[in-house]
Parts: structure tokens; C-alpha cells; sequence
């Protein structure tokens, strides 16, 4: 069995499903449930007599020792995935103390924990052991329009206290490897979109007041860049890395579908417009708003993904064009699951953040 921490949220629901269609080996799901953590991301492997043979969950925080001490020997996983953080910007912004003891705090229990676990497994339980951390781009801090794309070697220079507090965690996990000689494995994704995704970050959010006639904030001028990759197409990298990936290295994974967020809401828009065109005939264009920018706003994310491509053989399979097409289907297939998770909390995110950001 493996354990992926963090399973409830958005990356890690889908790699869970996608880990039970290519594999045979079950999976823990060990997820604090915070805002972010939606057990009905999962619903659907609850409600297959088969799948559901394969998946366990615990409910439980990644820095609490005891309990993953009591996991760890009654488990005894081939593999850990840790996917949980706090994973929003602007959240961190506005107060980061969740992000210092989630993503620095915790992350160093769960690496003590691990630590004492692989220490007694046999020599070869040791070598066929892995902990892979899921990082991100933003480590790398913020490129101009004509820098060349992040590779691995790129200079750490985290700007914001999100990115900030997942660079300390991975130096912690490459302190791991060095000195404990933890076989330790990290990967850099770009901004991921896809199914499941909370409707906070910039995709779904779109998406989301576009249908409800609300503003599609936009900040600042709109030309900021990210790096697009179908969640799907992440999915396949990590199972990529596990696999083969080289003990102690990192891997970038990118999508190589680089988009400023004007491009990416009018992408959106225009989706809309044919698939669920507005009762009164307009564009949901009209709708864009242009609002504050966010502090220390990053200009542009791109990623060169080659060592993952030239070693591992892995290939993003969606463009941003077939993947928002996708993605945008599944969100109008899935009001459902939008609506159950849209609680109180989401609410007073929503107003704390965008009350009197029209600019
Ligand atoms: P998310 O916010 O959607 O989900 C995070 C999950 O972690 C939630 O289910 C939450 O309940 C859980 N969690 C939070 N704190 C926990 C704790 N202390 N113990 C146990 N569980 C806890 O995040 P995501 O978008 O799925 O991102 C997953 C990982 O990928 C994160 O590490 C994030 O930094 C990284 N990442 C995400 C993106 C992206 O575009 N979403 C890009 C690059 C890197
Ligand atoms: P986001 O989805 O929060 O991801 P990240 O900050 O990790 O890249 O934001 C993606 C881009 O969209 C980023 O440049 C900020 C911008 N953005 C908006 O313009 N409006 C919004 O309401 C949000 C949430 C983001």
C-alpha cells in the first residue's frame, strides 16, 4: 500500500483515482479535511464495491506523530505522496501562519516520522522505499518575459509567504535524503487545472461566477503568466517519477502551455459563450472586472520540463486548448459537487477577499 497525504484536496483526489485505474496496489488517503480537503472529490470511489477494496481514509493531520507512527507500522507503505499544504497565495497573504505549520512546522513531523519508520525496514523494503514531495514552480520566484524557462538548476527565490514556506519544506526533505539518506524524490508542477479543483483559484473561480453573473476579477493588467498543466497529465509525471525517478533528484513538470490570465478568461468566456451561452445573448465577456493586484504579484511561471521528458519519457498530453475544453465540460457536468463544497467558509473567503477590490 502507499499513503498519500493530502488526498482529499484538488492534485491529490485525482491522483488517487488515477492511482486505482493504473495500479493494483491500494491507497491510503491520510487528509486533514481543512477547507481545501472535499471527501466528495472521492464519492465516487466510496460507491464502486470494487475500487473501494483498494482505498482507506484517515482523517488526520500530517504534523500529528503519534498517529502517523501507528499508521506507518500497521501500513508498512511501499511509497509515500505528500500533497498537503496550504496551497493558496492569497490566503497566505492575507495570514500565513497556516502556512508556516502546515507546510514547514508539519511537513518536518511527517519527514521525522518517516525517518524512524524507514529505519527499520529491511535492506530491501529500504531500497524499494520512496517519499516523493510535490512542490512547486513558484520556489523558483518570478521570471521576466524573455528569461528562459525554470529548469532544476534554477535559484531558489520564493516572493510570497505560500511559496516561501514550500521552499523551506523542500529544503527540508533534501536535507532528509543528504543526511539521513531518506530515498527522497521532489517535483515542481506548474499551475495545474482540471476536475475538483476549488473554486478559489483563478480557473475555476472564472468559471464559476461567470455562471452565476457575477464579476471575473482580473488583477492588475491582466498579463501576468502562468504555465498551464492538465491535472491529468501530473497525474501520469508522478507515477512517472515513483516509478523511475533517480533517489534524490528533482523534476519539473509543465504543460509548456504558457498563457497571460487575460488569455486564459477569454479562453474561458468564449467556452461559455458556446457551451452555455447567457439567457440575454451577451458575451460573457462583459463580465470581466479588472480589480487591485495582488501584492507582490509574480509576473510570469514557465517550466521546462526536458530532464522529466528526456528520462522518464513523459509527455503532457493536453494542450491548454483541449484541456480548458475539458475542464470547462466538467465543471457544467458538475454543479453538484461545486455547489456541496461551497460552504460558509468558502463564502466569507469570497467577500473578505474581493469586497472593495474594484479598482
Ligand atoms: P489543495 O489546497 O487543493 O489541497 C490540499 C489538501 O491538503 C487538502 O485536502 C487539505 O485538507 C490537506 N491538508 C492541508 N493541511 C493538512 C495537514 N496539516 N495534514 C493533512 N492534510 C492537510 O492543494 P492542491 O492544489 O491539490 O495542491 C497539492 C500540492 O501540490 C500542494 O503541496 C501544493 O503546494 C502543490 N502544488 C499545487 C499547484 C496547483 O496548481 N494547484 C501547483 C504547484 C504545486
Ligand atoms: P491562482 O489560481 O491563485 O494561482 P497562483 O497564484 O498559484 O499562480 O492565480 C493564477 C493567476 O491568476 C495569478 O497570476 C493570479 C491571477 N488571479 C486573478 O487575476 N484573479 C483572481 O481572482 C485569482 C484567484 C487569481
Amino acid at each position: 500500500m502507499i499513503i498519500v497525504t493530502g488526498g482529499a484536496g484538488f492534485i491529490g483526489s485525482n491522483f488517487i483515482h488515477d492511482w486505482l485505474r493504473a495500479n493494483h496496489e491500494p491507497v491510503l488517503n491520510l487528509d486533514k479535511l481543512t477547507y481545501a480537503g472535499n471527501l466528495k472529490s472521492l464519492a465516487n470511489i466510496e460507491a464502486d464495491e470494487a475500487l473501494k477494496l483498494r482505498y482507506r481514509f484517515v482523517r488526520g493531520d500530517i504534523g500529528d506523530r503519534t498517529l502517523l507512527a501507528t499508521l506507518l507500522a500497521e501500513i508498512k507503505p511501499t511509497a509515500m505522496i505528500n500533497f498537503a499544504a496550504e496551497s493558496h497565495v492569497d490566503r497566505s497573504i492575507a495570514g500565513a501562519d497556516e502556512f508556516i505549520q502546515t507546510n514547514i512546522v508539519s511537513t518536518f513531523n511527517l519527514l521525522e516520522e518517516v525517518r524512524a519508520y524507514f529505519s527499520q525496514l529491511s535492506a530491501s523494503e529500504k531500497s524499494a522505499f520512496r517519499f516523493l514531495h510535490i512542490s512547486t514552480d513558484e520556489v523558483y520566484g518570478s521570471l521576466s518575459e524573455a528569461d528562459a524557462a525554470f529548469t532544476e538548476r534554477h535559484q531558489y527565490a520564493p516572493n510570497s509567504p505560500y511559496s516561501a514556506s514550500k521552499a523551506a519544506s523542500d529544503h527540508l526533505v533534501r536535507a532528509y535524503h543528504h543526511t539521513y539518506g531518506l530515498p527522497t524524490l521532489t517535483t515542481h508542477c506548474s499551475n495545474n487545472y482540471g476536475p475538483y479543483h476549488f473554486p478559489e483559484k483563478l480557473i475555476p473561480l472564472v468559471i464559476q461566477n461567470a455562471l452565476h453573473g457575477k464579476p471575473l476579477p482580473v488583477y492588475g493588467d491582466g498579463q501576468n503568466i502562468r504555465d498551464w498543466l492538465y491535472v491529468a497529465d501530473h497525474c501520469a509525471a508522478i507515477r512517472a517519477v515513483l516509478a523511475n525517478g533517480r533517489v534524490g533528484e528533482t523534476y519539473n513538470i509543465g504543460g509548456r502551455n504558457e498563457r497571460t490570465n487575460m488569455e486564459v478568461v477569454n479562453t474561458i468566456c468564449a467556452l461559455l459563450d458556446e457551451l452555455k451561452p447567457r439567457p440575454d445573448g451577451q458575451s460573457y465577456i462583459t463580465q470581466i472586472s479588472f480589480v487591485k493586484d495582488r501584492p507582490g504579484h509574480d509576473r510570469r511561471y514557465a517550466i521546462d520540463a526536458s530532464k522529466l521528458e528526456s528520462e522518464l519519457g513523459w509527455r503532457a498530453h493536453e494542450t491548454f486548448e483541449t484541456g480548458i475544453r475539458k475542464t470547462v465540460s466538467w465543471y457544467l457536468a458538475n454543479q453538484a459537487w461545486v455547489e456541496s463544497i461551497s460552504s460558509g467558509e468558502y463564502q466569507t473567503w469570497m467577500r473578505a477577499q474581493y469586497e472593495n477590490a474594484a479598482s
